[in-house]
């Protein structure tokens, strides 16, 4: 982990992780659960998933975990130390998504849940082309991208120093088709967080 924002965002979800989950846990019109199970209904029983930025053991992982063999993916140490703990039945790396590497058409889906707008965007490219050689053909990929139009936003976050980029759906989609995938899905979708309304990219895509 080199880059300086990346462990900007480590060192925060370490050390705001109860503030974190209850910020989280007041969210409300997450769509996730809706968009999981739309992924679920393509896989079949035991597929082989990897979640990045998986974060502390949430109901998803948890739902992953009992129908796939997941392996859960984060940059923070006391996130997966709750991961663990909650979701024994799922394996879990501390590892980079911008780094990290998965043998080429070894997964059958790869998820990620609101962990892109921490990536340097100008790493997406690249990160999605990664992903598309770890997939089988036919794998999918499911993720709640970014969807401002953020170069680069340092501060303060939930009591703790912080790192946000994204693009607008528009450059997603793009960079998707040019990674190679297709999209089967994606909505801009706006959820209610604790200082309000945040749209998010949701994308369900195929290899
Ligand atoms: C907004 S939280 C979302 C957590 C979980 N997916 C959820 O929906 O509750 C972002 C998570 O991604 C992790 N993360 C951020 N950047 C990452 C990276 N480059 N590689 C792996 N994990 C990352 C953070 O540590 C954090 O746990």
């Amino acid at each position: 982990m080199t880059d300086v924002r990346t462990r900007l965002v480590a060192a925060g979800y370490d050390a705001m992780a109860d503030r974190w989950e209850s910020w989280s846990n007041a969210v409300a019109d997450d769509p996730r659960e809706a968009w999981l199970e739309s992924l679920l209904m393509l896989l079949t029983p035991q597929a082989v998933v990897v979640e990045l930025g998986c974060g502390n053991g949430t109901h998803e992982t948890r739902k992953l975990a009992a129908r796939t063999q997941l392996t859960g993916v984060d940059l923070s140490r006391e996130q997966l130390r709750r991961a663990r703990e909650r979701v024994p039945a799922a394996s879990f790396v501390q590892g980079d998504l911008t780094t990290i590497e998965f043998g080429p058409g070894s997964l059958d889906a790869v998820v990620a849940f609101y962990v892109f707008n921490h990536v340097p965007r100008e790493l997406l490219a690249g990160i999605f082309g990664r992903i598309h050689s770890w997939l089988r053909p036919g794998g999918h990929f499911l993720a709640a991208l970014g969807a401002g139009d953020v170069q680069g936003w340092q501060g303060e976050w939930l009591g703790v120093p912080m790192f946000f980029s994204s693009f607008p759906p528009k450059t997603n989609t793009r960079l998707l088709g040019e990674a190679g995938f297709e999209l089967v899905r994606d909505e801009p979708v706006t959820i209610s967080e604790p200082e309000g309304p945040v749209t998010f990219h949701w994308v369900l895509a195929r290899r």
